[in-house]
C-alpha cells in the first residue's frame, strides 16, 4: 500500500466516529484532504464544521459544508486531523503545513480528538520530524536563540507566513523523552504563539493506514 492509499484508508475509518447533527472539527493536510472527500457523502448530517486552516475551509465550502466560527460553535464533540508524528502515548509532533495554532484550539474545544495518518507517522521518540514553532515575527532571532539553548537547531521556514500572521521555526535535532515538559516549556518563552508539540492535549484515537490494512492505537 502506497502512502496516498493509507492515508485515504485512514481518512474513510475516522467517519465511524461522526455524530449525525453534530458541528466537528477538521484539521490540514494531505490526510484531513482525504476526510473532507469522504465527508462529502455525510454532507446532509454535518450542519457545519470548525476548521483549522484557509485551505480546509476552502475544501469544506466546496463540498457544501459550512464553515462556522470557532467562538459560535462552542465546544466540539468531534475533531479529526493528521499529524507529522505521534509516538505510542499519542502525543504528536503537528505544524508541517503551519496550520498548528488553529489546530491546538480546536483541539482543546472537542471532547474527542482522532488522528488520522499513515504507518510511518508512528515513531518511538519524537523529533525526526522538525519541531515547528509558530512566532510573532519581531522575536524570531530572540526564540531562535532560546531554542538553541535547549539542544536543538531551529531553522527559518523563510517566505512561509501562517493563516494567523505568525512566522515558524522547525527545531532539528532534539529527541522528546518527555513531551509534557517541553510543550510548557517553549510556550513559555515570550513570542512564541504555539509549539507543534500536542502532549498536554494529545489525540484520544490514532488510525493508522498501512499495508496490513488500518489499525487503532488508544493511550
Ligand atoms: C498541518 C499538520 C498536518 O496534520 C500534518 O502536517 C500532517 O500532514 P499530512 O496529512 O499531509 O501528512 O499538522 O499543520
Amino acid at each position: 500500500m502506497d502512502a496516498n492509499s493509507a492515508k485515504k484508508a485512514a481518512a474513510q475509518a475516522a467517519l465511524k466516529y461522526l455524530s449525525p447533527g453534530e458541528v466537528l472539527g477538521v484539521g490540514t493536510g494531505s490526510t484531513v484532504n482525504f476526510f473532507i472527500d469522504a465527508l462529502a457523502a455525510h454532507r446532509d448530517d454535518i450542519p457545519g464544521a470548525v476548521s483549522s486552516s484557509e485551505a480546509s475551509s476552502a475544501r469544506l465550502k466546496a463540498i457544501g459544508i459550512a464553515v462556522l466560527d470557532a467562538n459560535a460553535a462552542g465546544p466540539l464533540s468531534l475533531y479529526v486531523d493528521g499529524a507529522d508524528e505521534s509516538d505510542h502515548g499519542l502525543h504528536l509532533i503537528k505544524g508541517g503545513g503551519a496550520a498548528l495554532t488553529r489546530e491546538k484550539i480546536i483541539a482543546e474545544a472537542a471532547r474527542t480528538f482522532v488522528c488520522i495518518a499513515d504507518e510511518s507517522k508512528l515513531v518511538r521518540v519524537l523529533g525526526r520530524f522538525p519541531l515547528p514553532v509558530e512566532v510573532i515575527p519581531m522575536a524570531r532571532s530572540m526564540v531562535a536563540r532560546e531554542l538553541v539553548k535547549l539542544g536543538g537547531e531551529p531553522v527559518w521556514r523563510e517566505g512561509v507566513v501562517t493563516d494567523n500572521g505568525g512566522w515558524i521555526l522547525d527545531i532539528h535535532g532534539l529527541a522528546i523523552t518527555d513531551p509534557v515538559a517541553l510543550e510548557a516549556h517553549i510556550n513559555q518563552i515570550p513570542g512564541v504563539v504555539t509549539v507543534g508539540l500536542f502532549a498536554r492535549r494529545k489525540a484520544d484515537i490514532l488510525i493508522l493506514g498501512g499495508a496490513n490494512g488500518v489499525r487503532t492505537l488508544t493511550p
